[in-house]
């Protein structure tokens, strides 16, 4: 998600509608070139392929999941695929439309529903799902996570998971490529409590940052954490694609220590995004 820090949100006060249409109108903007080769690039599709094989390894094979803001549904297409029926929600129309056309496209509407829902308009799903997962940062645009966790228990089976990959607070990357220019407000934007305004595309997403465990808080009541892991910490983040490309076997090295050590203490409450996974009680 590329990223301008700017106007900050009052610290309690929770994201009104105005901030909702504004980051929706920023998601618009964007689906139709979201899967360009920037847009779905090799470090992306890096960080994809660990939420699937999270997916595949918590979930049941076949099982019914729900995908919170699905973008131009890869991932919903994939686990159709795979056998999985899947609900992709999307809080942009033009997101859900690509998502949609993705699984006509491949000839699977039997097994993709694809509906214009918020993640804070949870309460006008009616299903019981195996799993719910959310990729690259939905979350993070969530304006109330504690209604958001009430509702995925809801939507939930007993012993059903939660995968989830959200935009970390740490990105050393990100800290030290923007530092380096001499962009220290767009280097420290992470750190903000809060709703902080990020532009992307001349539009405006409304994003809160979290560690892992200050995200956990807010899903404990329902949800026991099962694990979670650093998504490039020592890879860079997907935006620094043209340096991974430059210097590919460094940066291929700087991986497989993500794949080796990005679950260790410390190390876990690092990186561009963490995936969690939570289990409902
Ligand atoms: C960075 S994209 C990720 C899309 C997709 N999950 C993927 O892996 O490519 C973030 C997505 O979150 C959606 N989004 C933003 N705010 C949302 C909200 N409040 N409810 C549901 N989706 C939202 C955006 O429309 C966008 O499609």
């Amino acid at each position: 998600m590329p990223s301008e820090g700017g106007r900050r949100h009052p610290r309690n006060a929770s994201l009104g509608e105005a901030q909702l249409l504004e980051t929706q109108r920023a998601f618009d903007s964007v689906a139709a070139d979201y899967d360009g080769p920037r847009g779905n690039n090799e470090l992306i599709q890096r960080m994809r392929l660990t939420l699937w094989e999270t997916v595949h390894h918590e979930v049941p094979a076949r099982g019914h999941l729900l995908d919170l803001g699905c973008g131009t549904g890869i991932d919903a297409l994939e686990f159709a695929q795979q056998g999985f029926q899947v609900v992709a929600t999307d809080w942009s129309p033009q997101m859900v439309e690509r998502t949609q056309a993705r699984a006509i496209a491949a000839d699977m509407q039997a097994h993709v529903t694809a509906r214009h829902l918020g993640i804070q308009q949870l309460d006008q799903l009616d299903a019981r799902f195996d799993g719910i997962y959310s990729n690259f940062g939905p979350l993070n645009c969530a304006p109330d996570l504690r209604a958001v966790a009430a509702e995925c228990a809801r939507l939930l089976k007993p012993g059903g998971k939660l995968i989830f990959s959200v935009i970390g607070r740490i990105c050393p990357w990100e800290v030290g490529h923007y530092a380096r220019r001499g962009r220290f407000k767009r280097a420290s934007v992470r750190v903000t409590r809060g709703a902080t305004a990020v532009g992307m595309n001349r539009h405006t997403i409304w994003t809160y940052y979290y560690l892992p465990r200050e995200f956990y808080r807010a899903f404990s009541d329902h949800f026991s954490l099962e694990s979670y892991r650093a998504l490039s910490l020592f890879m860079p983040p997907p935006y620094l694609v043209d340096y991974y490309r430059r210097r590919r076997d460094w940066c291929e090295r700087m991986g497989r220590l993500d794949d080796r050590l990005g679950a260790l203490p410390v190390l876990r409450d690092m990186g561009d995004h963490f995936l969690i996974v939570m289990r409902r009680r």
